[in-house]
């Protein structure tokens, strides 16, 4: 059951597409009150209660025990200390001890704040603001909950089957020389590969829909070249145009009004990549349409897909802030400078950076409508990707194009997926990517993954063994790393043939991953589970952090701890454990339910298929060089049962829209005896 409150007069953001009435009872869920502060929800929280989602933030599945606040920010230390990460997701589930779980989400756009048991461990409290509409939802479980909130905000974005094939990323990558490198890298070592993206430095003096012509003096020529191997090219788009005098972009935006404007009516500065720059107000209807039009000028040279990114939109320092910094940064000259003034000179130069009173400086025209983007803050990423998906209807109707942004809000699943942001090469953060991907599933974004080997800093080989070996199961698989880091793609390693083998595991499950994933896009289901969500009974299942339910029929237990050599894991009920070192050759046991330390030895994936499942493993021929290899290829079946099993597999075109099976879906049957796993 579906419950609608409406507090004060807020913006409509677009989150949910169902036809909800609002309710005329008062909302009992939870305590309100209304104050200063605006709307205020709380609840006590019993010791065994636990609470899911929030989707894109930091620490753990159960989001007890630390404040969360959404407010999109562009910030690379993902550290335990942070309260904001690149999205604002304010969906949860609290699942309580004897009664129905509920869900509530706070549609408002501006700063929410939820309070998850750290200033009392015993209490939420969810600071909703003023004008905001509440939704909560009440069902008999937590799967349930998910399904009914996934119904209100919509269905959620498929990508193009290319796009479940391993991408490669760095930001670093020149020209076409550097591209070549990477798939002459990947294919001449046997790897398959579908993707190379580029990084700003494609662009001419980063300036969006342009390409530098020394660098790719036949783009179209290039990427069809690329494509003929296999391989798409996935060029970025900044949130940021460039003030540049001539540069069409610029000069249409300015003649137009297209740019978010300041106090005094005149385009807002702020800088990014190529310095001084104006930001379309993409929550404009027209400038919307505009900014998204551009997006054909690079799909008329063959691109089928891109990253938007920097659309918190970031902000290196406003044209303002930055003069008045220096003026009071250069009268401290030749001052000596004491312990307060030295931090306060160092907090000017620190908060040059995406600063708050920035955010409040600005304003959009909301069709009409002038609004402060402090107020709809986290609604930039989200209309920017919209922007992008109605232009691609317009101009590839019916196909899928590949989309997905750095900054997002709930609603913006429709229209693409997300990467979880400039993470690091450190073991902390390949388990806190294993711990978004089910509370970013909640929220509706199915499509997703997170930098593999690290972004920031230098990976080290296990690093990525690891974290690969997580990352084939998710639907986004890209290895990208930032600039000056250490190489980071697969061919760079020792022991090439654990990065194949790996990499060719991911093809392998291929099938099975793409039906899954389709299943959770048209049934609004999630992808990846935490145990709980299938174990409800199982109490032991509401206390693991760190294996996920994946599809229907198998579990992962990853491991993310430097120089270990297995793990404990926890089987809520009996399972076979699949045991990995390549495709071709794999080890099986039957696992009771309970407590185990598995060794998993650094080249190798291990997972779990849950007890009456089975799944498909594509047969592959040892030259696969990317998904196109893949069309009509034969399968193997893993299962475990005790009589026998049946699966459904999903396939269909991997291009289009509409998502109808290529033949009605199969369903496959096996016997025990047939699933020999001895
Ligand atoms: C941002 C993105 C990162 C990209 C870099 C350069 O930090 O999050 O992925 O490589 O910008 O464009």
């Amino acid at each position: 059951m579906i419950c609608k409150y409406v507090f004060g007069k807020p913006i409509e953001t677009g989150a949910v597409v169902a036809d909800v009435a609002q309710c005329t009872q008062p909302l009992s869920l939870m305590q309100v009150e209304q104050g200063p502060a605006g709307v205020v929800l709380s609840c006590q929280m019993g010791p065994k209660d636990v609470v899911y989602g929030l989707g894109e933030q930091v620490r753990g599945i159960n989001k007890r025990g630390f404040s969360y606040i959404s407010y999109a920010i562009d910030g690379p230390i993902h550290t335990e200390n942070r309260h904001s990460l690149y999205g604002g997701h304010n969906f949860l589930i609290v699942s309580r001890a004897q009664k129905q779980p509920f869900g509530i989400f706070v549609d408002n756009p501006g700063k929410v704040v939820f309070d998850v048991g750290e200033a009392r461990m015993d209490r939420l409290e969810i600071q909703a603001g003023s004008d905001c509409v509440i939704y909560t939802i009440e069902e008999e479980g937590l799967k349930e909950v998910a399904k009914s909130f996934r119904r209100l905000v919509g269905q959620s974005y498929a990508a193009p089957k290319w796009a479940f094939g391993y991408q490669q990323s760095r930001w670093g990558y020149q020209n076409e020389a550097d591209v070549r490198a990477v798939v002459d890298g990947y294919h001449g070592n046997g790897i398959p590969l579908d993707a190379v993206y580029l990084d700003i430095d494609y662009m001419d003096h980063y300036k969006d829909f342009t390409v530098d012509q020394e660098k790719f003096p036949d783009f179209a020529g290039f990427v069809g070249s690329m494509k003929a191997r296999g391989v798409r090219l996935v060029p970025i788009i900044d949130a940021g145009v460039k003030i540049e005098k001539g540069y069409p972009v610029y000069e249409e935006g300015v003649a137009n009004n297209y740019f978010c404007k300041d106090e005094d009516g005149t385009d807002f500065v702020g800088a990014v990549w190529p310095g001084k720059s104006h930001f379309p107000d993409v929550l404009n209807t027209a400038a919307r349409e505009w900014f998204g039009g551009k997006y054909q000028w690079l799909m008329d040279q063959g691109i089928e897909g891109f990253w938007n990114d920097m659309n918190e939109p970031a902000l290196f320092y406003s044209e303002k802030r930055l003069k008045q910094t220096m003026d009071e940064v250069l009268a401290m000259k030749d001052q000596n400078l004491d312990i307060h003034s030295y931090w306060q000179l160092i907090e000017k130069i620190d908060g040059l950076c995406n600063h708050p009173q920035d955010y409040k400086s600005f304003y959009h025209n909301k069709d009409g409508e002038r609004i402060c983007h402090d107020d709809v803050h986290n609604l930039y990423g989200f209309y920017m990707t919209k922007a992008a998906a109605d232009a691609f209807c317009k101009i590839a109707p019916h196909k899928r194009t590949l989309l997905f942004s750095r900054s997002s809000y709930i609603g913006m699943h429709r229209y693409g997926g997300i990467w979880t942001g400039d993470n690091a090469s450190w073991w902390s953060h390949l388990l806190l990517s294993i711990q978004q991907m089910p509370s970013l599933n909640m929220c509706g974004i199915l499509y997703t993954g997170s930098d593999i080997g690290g972004f920031g800093n230098d990976t080290t080989q296990d690093l990525l063994l690891r974290w690969l070996e997580f990352g084939i199961f998710t639907p986004l698989m890209r290895n990208h790393a930032a600039a000056d880091t250490r190489e980071q793609e697969a061919y760079h390693f020792d022991r090439i043939e654990d990065f194949r083998n790996i990499i060719r595991i991911r093809y392998g499950l291929l099938p099975y991953l793409y039906s899954e994933f389709m299943k959770a896009v048209l049934n609004d289901e999630m992808y990846f589970r935490p145990l709980a969500f299938d174990f409800p009974d199982d109490a032991h299942a509401a206390k693991v952090e760190d294996q996920l339910m994946v599809g229907e029929s198998i579990m992962i237990a990853p491991v993310y701890t430097q120089n270990a050599t297995g793990r404990y894991v926890y089987l809520p009920q009996d399972m076979l454990m699949v045991c990995m070192k390549s495709l071709e050759g794999r080890q099986c046991q039957v696992m009771e339910k309970g407590h185990h330390y598995v060794d998993i030895a650094l080249n190798e994936v291990v997972f779990f298929v849950r007890k009456g499942h089975m799944l498909p493993l594509a047969v592959l021929d040892s030259g696969l060089t990317s998904t196109a290899d893949m069309e009509d290829c034969e399968y193997e079946w893993i299962g475990y049962t005790d009589n026998a099993a049946e699966y459904i597999l999903y396939d269909d075109d991997g291009m289009t829209t509409d998502y109808t099976p290529r033949s009605e879906w199969k369903k496959t049957v096996r016997t025990k005896e047939e699933l020999a796993w001895g």
